[in-house]
């Protein structure tokens, strides 16, 4: 693992949002349907998940389904809520016996009505964990995030704080994602966690997610350590503390 040239230690992010992206390229290169590649993907983000917490990480949210991709064909969304028919429960069972919350964030009232109640029974069996979470954000984009959080507030008559603003948000209560993972080549966040990636570390690999390996989650992770996080202050002032 890096080390932080400041503080000498190895610092593991507590929250860690991922952006899950290539896996239809992915399938593509190897001749086979986009569905093929988002099952990949699917049992990849299982594994780096479990490897993130056995790291230490507590938090980590992943992109699932923005709103933006509700504009896919039929037949590619009929096959992501197939996955989650299919696998969901079973794969929340190993989370659940680690302890550690679900949450699903976003529209979810936009999905088929059996995806929502698959949605609910987990969130439910999980519901009293505390101290590690896993967020999947399907059906999800931060700028409606904000605008139902501002909604929210304007409904109880109050202005909004920072601080208010963001315990109106679905990932109310957890740290901000510190590190960001974007794979797939591309460099844009997708109308993703704006304002809780605030001050995160941006992270882009070239792989596509089915193939970015557990190995690769701890490169980033080492990269993220040996990151100065200045938050505004000088190199002197942070190895002051
Ligand atoms: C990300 O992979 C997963 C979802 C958006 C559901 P893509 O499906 O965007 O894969 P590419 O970008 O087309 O390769
Ligand atoms: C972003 O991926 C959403 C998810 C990973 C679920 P996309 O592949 O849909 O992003 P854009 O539209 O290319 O930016
Ligand atoms: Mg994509």
């Amino acid at each position: 693992m890096g080390r932080n040239k400041i503080t000498g230690s190895t610092k593991i992010p507590q929250h860690i949002a991922i952006i899950m992206d290539g896996n239809g390229r992915w399938a593509k290169k190897r001749l086979m349907p986009r569905s093929f590649g988002h099952k990949k993907g699917m049992e990849r983000m299982i594994g780096l998940m479990e490897r993130a917490f056995d790291l230490g990480v507590s938090y980590v949210t992943v992109y699932a389904l923005s709103t933006e991709n509700l504009n896919r064909p039929e037949e590619e969304l009929n096959g992501l809520y197939d996955l989650i028919r299919n696998h969901f429960e079973g794969y929340m069972e190993r989370f659940y016996k680690k302890g550690v919350r679900l949450r699903i964030i976003g529209e979810t009232h936009l999905l088929p009505a059996d995806v929502q109640e698959i949605i609910k029974k987990v969130e439910q069996k999980t519901a009293h964990c505390i101290g590690k979470g896993v967020n999947v954000a399907l059906c999800y984009g931060s700028r409606a995030e904000l605008v139902r959080a501002v909604n929210m507030a304007i409904e109880k008559g109050e202005r909004v704080t920072e601080d208010s603003l963001s315990s109106l948000l679905y990932t109310a209560g957890q740290p901000d994602p510190d590190l960001l993972i974007r794979t797939g080549r591309e460099v844009r966040l997708s109308n993703f966690l704006l304002w809780q990636a605030a001050y995160a570390e941006l992270y882009f690999s070239d792989k596509m997610f089915p193939e970015f390996s557990d190995k690769d989650l701890e490169k980033a992770v080492a990269w993220f350590s040996s990151r100065v996080r200045r938050f505004g202050k000088t190199d002197e002032q942070v190895a002051n503390g």
